[in-house]
């Protein structure tokens, strides 16, 4: 096998909406639950919101000049659902709407692909008065939503993915409470988890109804995280297939297999709602690919204490890590990619979002932001994602997380990942040491590895 990406590998970069738009309220967008969460104060740990943000909702022009400097070949972001639809359903924003069709055109006139994902976590605060994914006609709220924005922007848009990381949707936002909703209830998580699945194939058959829903792909986006058994005994074994399952088999496993892996049930007890077997069935709708976000792994111990799933990670002092604590394991991306191959057969697959932060300046000094430690993140991972496709995985592309530097959640402003540098007080942007890198990556497709 040649140790190369292959023609037509896709290099693209990618960024969320509210991470990067601010602006929340612009042209008659209503608020999302996360517009409440960072507007409640305890939340978020630099006590930041999104409301600028990179201010990409009015310098977006500018972004896609960068984009296509950088030879970005594909550019992943997500469309704000109350931007569309104010209250969450029914009357569309139409100057909501234009937003996103005007950046569509805009990355095709460029040539660079559009690769929208429909959620990414910011859900209409409308619809969160309603309990939002845990009401079951969420499924439907999110595909009529859906067939919103495909009618909008179908014809010009070849890559869907209807949600980002459902996993941390309902871990961060319902059983550990660090993300919007705030919410720490078991009962909640594996029922939220459901509605999540099933409003994802709601929304894949919508595309799918469509006339254009023949021309481009969709699929879902999944955080993967390889648990690494911290020993051979019996208990750390076990530990290690419970957070197995509850992170990176609980979606992809009704989606491919057709039921939930049966940890949940020891995991949840009581709290395990045990869906009907028709609801499990339409989950199985085909997928054109899954988009894995990859960061770290886990070397997992049994941890009586970690509750529901029981399980610890135990630290690796001698590998480096990342300013998120994330410890810094490129062959886990080869061994993930094979995984997901093995159990889920040759799907298509694209790596959706990696990437790290690491420590740069509030501003660039000189016009220049050296940051070697993301060049050689960048570098050990694509070089093990070169190795999965060796090893036959069908990798397709490749998304960098993230283009710029961006509001990091329940971090803030406080974490930086972006390949472009964004200085939060004069909004300038500057392109890293890391962005150079990865545009030499782009242009030889590879061959610098
Ligand atoms: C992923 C999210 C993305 C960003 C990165 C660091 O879990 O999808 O928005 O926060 O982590």
């Amino acid at each position: 096998m040649p140790s190369r990406f292959p023609n037509d590998f896709l290099w693209g970069a990618a960024t969320s909406a509210y991470q990067i738009e601010g602006s929340p309220l612009a042209d008659g967008a209503g608020p999302s639950n996360w517009h409440r969460f960072t507007h409640t104060p305890g939340h978020v740990t630099d006590g930041s919101t999104g409301d600028v943000a990179c201010d990409h909702y009015r310098r977006w022009g500018g972004d896609v000049t960068l984009m296509a400097e950088l030879g970005l070949q594909a550019y992943r972001f997500s469309i704000a659902w109350a931007r569309v639809l104010p209250e969450g359903r029914g009357q569309v924003n139409a100057k909501g709407l234009d937003f996103y069709s005007r950046l569509v055109d805009a990355l095709l006139t460029r040539g660079i692909r559009p690769n929208v994902t429909l959620y990414h976590w910011d859900l209409p605060a409308a619809l969160a008065d309603r309990g939002g994914w845990l009401n079951p006609d969420v499924a439907d709220w999110f595909a009529d939503y859906a067939r919103v924005v495909y009618a909008a922007l179908g014809d010009r848009v070849p890559m869907w993915a209807t949600l980002n990381e459902p996993w941390v949707v309902m871990d961060a936002g319902h059983l550990n409470g660090g993300h919007a909703p705030g919410h720490r209830d078991w009962f909640e998580a594996p029922r939220v988890a459901h509605n999540l699945l099933r409003a994802h194939a709601e929304a894949v058959r919508a595309y799918r109804a469509e006339a254009h829903g023949r021309l481009g792909q969709i699929g879902i986006v999944v955080n993967l995280e390889p648990k690494y058994a911290a020993s051979d005994r019996e208990a750390d074994q076990a530990a290690t297939r419970r957070a197995d399952a509850y992170m990176n088999r609980q979606f992809l496993d009704p989606l491919f297999l057709g039921g939930y892996p049966e940890e949940l049930r020891e995991i949840y007890g009581e709290a395990w709602p045990e869906p009907p077997d028709a609801e499990l069935h339409a989950l199985r709708e085909p997928l054109d690919f899954v988009g894995i976000n990859y960061y770290t792994r886990s070397v997992t111990c049994d941890d009586p204490r970690a509750r529901p799933v029981r399980a610890g990670r135990v630290r690796q002092p001698r590998h480096a890590h990342t300013e998120m604590d994330w410890e810094v394991y490129p062959q886990a991306l080869t061994d993930v990619l094979t995984w997901v191959t093995r159990r889920y057969g040759r799907v298509p697959l694209y790596v959706t979002e990696n990437g790290a932060a690491f420590y740069d300046p509030p501003s660039a000094d000189g016009g220049a932001v050296d940051d070697p430690l993301r060049v050689a993140y960048y570098r050990d991972h694509l070089r093990a994602a070169r190795r999965a496709i060796e090893a036959g995985v069908d990798l397709r592309g490749y998304f960098a997380w993230s283009l710029l530097d961006n509001f990091e959640w329940g971090y803030g402003y406080s974490k930086r990942f972006g390949i472009v540098h964004v200085d939060f007080t004069t909004q300038q942007r500057t392109p890293k040491a890391s962005a150079r890198f990865y545009a030499e990556v782009i242009r030889s497709n590879g061959a610098n590895l």
